[in-house]
């Protein structure tokens, strides 16, 4: 990677990822882009540029204009809003990755396409292997099966050096996911220190794959860097920090903060999304063939979570 675009650069993963890749390669070697311009420090510290993934002939020119050799392909829409607009899930996560892959074909372009934990389905194996059954119900499993299928097909076929992972639900501070199943994982930590309590829209005993965002950074960045002779999966590794229920993240709160409580409303979209979902990815194939291995487990994210986020949450009262 010498020269990155970020589309959905905005959003929860891409707001931090365009901040550590700038450190890395450098602030006018990743052109951070997002379907709106948003109020964002990232916007303030680069190159920024507004684009519609859907939009091929647009992406094409900003890869020229800025002779861009990678794109890292983040915008999409998360699990309950896709099931919410199932139309707009296609064509944003689906027709968008299309767009994406045209113009690294046509351009020599490496790609990075996050799969997740919501392309398995009732009939995968609750610890999942790297290779399983994918029969995923929601309108956002089959985009993610289906972007995996059309990455591995992009390098085969044409040879576009695709890579990519399964990305377990992501906590982290600097912005908000928008819409997905796993997002009571991050908003437990803004009400544990805002009010002192939460009500989880998920029920106890309902096991999911999470990791702490600078794993996740830091797993882009070590994939797209490694050794492509040494890939044979190349896209949609599953890659494992934690995997916990609800009363397993409200006890970790509470060691930090005794007077925490949580209580439970359970939203039957959210939890019917939850139980479809595997309890645990196994990341062997991540592991063996580029050296994964995540740094952060439930104590040590909640510790570092709760320090980061007290000071911001001060500023904005
Ligand atoms: N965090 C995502 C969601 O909940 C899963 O990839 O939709």
């Amino acid at each position: 990677m010498k020269t990155i675009l970020i589309t959905g650069g905005l959003g929860q993963i891409g707001t931090e990822l365009s901040t550590y890749l700038r450190q890395a390669y450098g602030t006018n070697n990743v052109i951070v882009t997002d379907v709106v311009k948003k109020d964002s420090p990232v916007v303030e510290a680069g190159p920024f540029e507004q684009l519609d993934v859907t939009d091929g002939k647009r992406l094409a020119e900003l890869v020229d204009r800025y002779h861009v050799d990678t794109v890292l392909h983040l915008a999409a829409l998360l699990s309950a809003v896709a099931e919410a607009h199932p139309q707009a899930a296609y064509r944003i996560n689906l027709d968008g990755l299309f767009q994406v892959l045209e113009v690294a074909r046509e351009k020599q372009l490496a790609v990075f396409t996050p799969s997740s934990i919501g392309a398995f389905g009732d009939s995968t194996p609750k610890v999942t292997p790297q290779d399983t059954i994918q029969r995923p119900s929601t309108m956002y499993g089959v985009t993610k099966v289906a972007g995996e299928l059309l990455c591995d097909y992009y390098f085969r076929r044409f040879g576009v050096d695709t890579r990519g992972v399964r990305f377990p639900g992501l906590i982290s501070y600097e912005a908000l996911p928008g819409g997905g199943t796993t997002d009571y994982a991050v908003e437990i930590y803004y009400a544990a220190l805002k009010t002192g309590k939460y009500v989880c829209p998920i029920a106890k005993g309902t096991l999911m794959d999470m990791m702490y965002i600078p794993d996740a950074l830091r797993a882009v960045h070590e994939l797209m860097e490694a050794d492509p002779t040494k890939l044979k999966h190349r896209n949609a590794f599953n890659i494992a920090a934690m995997s916990f229920a609800p009363e397993d993240i409200a006890a970790a709160i509470q060691e930090e903060l005794p007077s925490f409580t949580m209580s439970y409303q359970v939203n039957p979209t959210l939890q019917a999304i939850a139980d479809s979902w595997p309890d645990k990815l196994e990341d062997t194939a991540a592991r063996e063939e580029w050296g994964w291995k995540a740094q952060y487990d439930l104590k040590t994210m909640t510790k570092d979570m709760l320090k980061n986020l007290q000071p911001r949450l001060a500023e904005t009262k």
